[in-house]
């Protein structure tokens, strides 16, 4: 199911993001406050346990987080929103899956991955930038069910109508949030508008 998350700082750090004058820097720090502020919108549903603690006054009853939850960025683009979440969520596991896309054939090509234990018991966040055709998405989450994990939800910041209709055919389990929703693909799979090669943006390879 697909969660269109609207705000006007998510709107406004986006358009900002697009911007193809926007430098490495400002880009990289534009994706991480981004992550950030959609990681408060989607973990509004964790569940909480109810604890006694000790303020300077006194006993106080109050509750705190009851589920763990695990980041999955997808490198290498997944990697500009670790740290945008894991500043709100410093508890958070990181694991990794190394994926890129075959030029010619937009297939996923996995090189590495690695999981924290226990993610059937575990929120599990699964982070890349861009639901292009879905190929990378579906083919990490199914490594991540493979895992165990069976709370998902799937972090893109942008999103084109392919990739959502890849994942909910093959994930219908698993909830899709995005800041913004495209028209389409190019003929080299590219979202369109879009922000260009997200990667690229990120680590100033190009
Ligand atoms: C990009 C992006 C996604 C994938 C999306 O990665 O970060 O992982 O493409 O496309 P899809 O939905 O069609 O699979 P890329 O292959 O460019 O690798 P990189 O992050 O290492 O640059
Ligand atoms: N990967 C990107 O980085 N950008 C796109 O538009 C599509 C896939």
């Amino acid at each position: 199911m697909l969660h269109l998350l609207k705000h006007p700082l998510l709107t406004h750090k986006l358009t900002n993001l697009r911007r193809k004058d926007t430098d490495t820097k400002e880009f990289r720090e534009t994706l991480a406050e981004i992550a950030g502020l959609m990681a408060y919108e989607i973990t509004r549903d964790l569940p909480l346990k109810k604890i006694t603690i000790e303020t300077p006054l006194g006993s106080c009853h109050t509750h705190e987080l009851a589920m763990d939850v695990v980041l999955v960025p997808v490198l290498r683009a997944g990697l500009g929103m670790v740290g945008g979440i894991s500043s709100l969520i410093p508890s958070a596991r990181i694991g990794h899956i190394g994926m890129y896309r075959d030029h010619e054939t937009l297939q996923p090509m996995t090189y590495y991955s690695k999981f924290p234990d226990n993610l059937g018991d575990a929120m599990v966040m699964v982070l890349d930038p861009m639901l292009a055709t879905g190929g990378s998405s579906t083919a990490a989450i199914k490594i991540i069910k493979d895992q165990g994990a069976k709370s998902i939800k799937l972090v893109c910041i942008v999103g084109a109508p392919e990739g959502i209709k890849r994942i909910e055919k093959d994930h219908p389990d698993v909830q899709i949030y995005l800041a913004g929703l495209d028209e389409s693909l190019n003929d080299k799979g590219y979202i369109v508008p879009g922000l260009g090669d997200a990667g690229d943006r990120i680590f100033g390879t190009k």
